[in-house]
Parts: C-alpha cells; structure tokens; sequence
C-alpha cells in the first residue's frame, strides 16, 4: 500500500456521467489485483473515496467512475497534469481457483469497473463471458473506455438493457440461467438488489434443490461458487476505523481489508448496509 501524489494522465467523459481516468502511478498498476482498489482524496473532503481499480498499463492505472456526489464531482473536474492524492491498492480482490476454465463475469451499471480488470488479466487463459446491464444503450460499456492495443478477442460480451435499446432487454439477471452450464465461476459488481437476486438463481434453498432432478442440483452445485465485489460506506479504507465491519456467515469482516471481494454465498444481506 503506497500514498502517491500523482499526475492526472487523462480524463474523459465516456459515458454520460460516467468518467475514464488515466493516473501516471507505475509502483500501484505493477502491485494492484483485480478487485483491489484505491482511495482517492477529493479537493478538501476529509475522508478518502474508494475507486475499483479498472485496468492498467505500465505505468498508469485508469479510474471508470460515475459523478455521484461532491467527491466524484471534484474528480470529474480534474485536467491532465493536474496532482491527486492517491492510496493503494487495498484490499482483497478476485481470486480464480485452479482447473476453472470458463469465468462468467456479471456487471450491473458502473459494477463493469473491477471486472474489466478482471478479464484483461484472465482473458488469456480462460475462456470469459461478460455481461453488462445497463439502463440504456449510451450507458454500455464501449470501445471508446479501452485503449486501442486491447480487443475484445476471446471475451463474448453480452448486453442487455432495461429499455431494449441494445442487446437483450431486461436484466443482466435475467440472462444468467442461460450460463448455468458453461461458467465454472461466477464474479459479479454491481448494486445489492442484483446480488439478491443472483443468490436466488445461484444457490437454490435446499429445499428448492430436494425439487429438482438430479442434473439440475449438480449445475447448481457448481455455480455455488461466485465472488462478488461489495461497495459499502468506507472511512479509512485499510482497516484502521471498523466503520466498514459487516457480519458474515464466517463472522465479522472489514469489507475494505478482508474484502471488498466476498463469497456471495457468505453475505447475510440483512446485515449489509449498501
Ligand atoms: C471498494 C469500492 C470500490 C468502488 N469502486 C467504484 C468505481 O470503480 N467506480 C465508481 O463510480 N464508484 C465506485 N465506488 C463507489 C464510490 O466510492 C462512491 O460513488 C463515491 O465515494 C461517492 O463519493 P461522492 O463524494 O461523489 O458522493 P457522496 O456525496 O459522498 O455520496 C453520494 C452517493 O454516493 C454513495 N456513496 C458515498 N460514498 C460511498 C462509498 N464509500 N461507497 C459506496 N457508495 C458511496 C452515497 O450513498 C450516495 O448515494 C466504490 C466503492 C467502494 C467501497
Ligand atoms: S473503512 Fe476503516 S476499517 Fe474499513
């Protein structure tokens, strides 16, 4: 974990409200993780905001946020040459068990930040699907937030929109008993109603699974694994406040040092507070 004062390479607004930040920080993008993020500080705000880290190249890593509040704000605003102070990378982030071939990424709105990491650093071993949910077609994840040496190859993108304008209409949800079969993991980022509704499909009540024949249950069985990112209020952001303890099925947790990735299947949701 590093505090830099670093230079604004880039940023650009590349969907509406939502910003594409490039930051010259070479000892962060070489050290950083998939899932890990950083803390950013914001004009005078006291505390730190979180930001998944997004992608990296050598010397840079890239920040895709959404203007949110006053910190976000001031982060939008801010030109190329211009110092921001950073931290980082904290946290745990995405792990990939051995002998998993076909990774099912699922992203809800902004959620695409971490997983676009993901897949870059996974895409060449391992066969990934990524869906993206958004509300409209001007909110998809485009080419305009990849520099242009990296391609889609070898990732089938899927998205789906909740007015229909591109890709299936509905929910990124909605799609996901059509992976069922193929994916040997599961990682996903995005808003809470989402993850509830993933642990529905995901991980059937057993008395739900005491119903189904038994080629179902074993499809089931082996979707139980899936991680997810969780984007709770944080304070300090390396475990120094407890402001961001949630209780688990494995006991009590600091979402920024044990997490922010978690085993859906750990989180009791009534505890969480997103
Ligand atoms: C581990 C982690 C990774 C994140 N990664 C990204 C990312 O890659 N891109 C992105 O756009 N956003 C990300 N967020 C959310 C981002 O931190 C908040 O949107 C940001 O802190 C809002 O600051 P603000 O001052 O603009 O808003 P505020 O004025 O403080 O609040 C505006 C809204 O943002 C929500 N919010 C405020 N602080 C947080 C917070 N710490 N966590 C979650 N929600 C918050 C509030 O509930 C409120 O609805 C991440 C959050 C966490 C915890
Ligand atoms: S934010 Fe301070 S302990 Fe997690």
């Amino acid at each position: 974990m590093k505090q830099i004062l670093c230079s604004v390479a880039s940023n650009v607004e590349v969907m509406p409200g939502i910003h594409l930040m490039w930051i010259e920080a070479p000892d962060i993008a070489v050290a950083a993780q998939p899932g890990q993020f950083i803390t950013v500080r914001c004009g005078d705000f006291t505390l730190r905001r979180p930001f998944s880290v997004h992608q990296v190249s050598p010397r840079e890593i890239a920040l895709l946020f959404k203007v949110a509040g006053k910190g976000t704000l001031w982060l939008s605003q801010q030109q190329p040459g211009d110092r921001i102070d950073i931290l980082g990378p904290l946290g745990r982030g995405f792990s990939i068990e051995p002998g998993a071939r076909n990774l099912l990424l699922v992203a809800g709105g902004i959620g695409i930040a971490p997983l676009v990491f993901l897949m870059h650093h996974a895409s060449s071993q391992h066969q990934i699907t990524l869906i993206h949910g958004a509300s409209t077609v001007a909110q998809l994840y485009t080419e305009r937030c990849q520099p242009t040496t990296i391609s889609y190859q070898g990732v089938q993108f899927v998205p789906v929109t909740e007015d229909g304008s591109m890709g299936k209409k509905g929910m990124a949800t909605d799609i996901l008993p059509d992976f069922l079969d193929w994916a040997d993991q599961v990682y996903a980022c995005g808003p809470a109603d989402m993850y509830k509704a993933m642990a529905l499909t995901l991980n059937p009540s057993p008395l739900k699974g005491e119903e189904k024949g038994e080629g179902e249950q074993q499809s089931n069985l082996k979707l139980r694994k899936c991680q997810v990112s969780l984007e709770v209020r944080m304070g300090c952001g390396f475990g120094a406040c407890y402001s961001c303890t949630i209780n688990t099925k494995k006991g009590l947790k600091q979402v920024c040092r044990d997490g922010p990735v978690f085993e859906l299947d750990d989180i009791i949701w009534q505890e969480v507070k997103i």
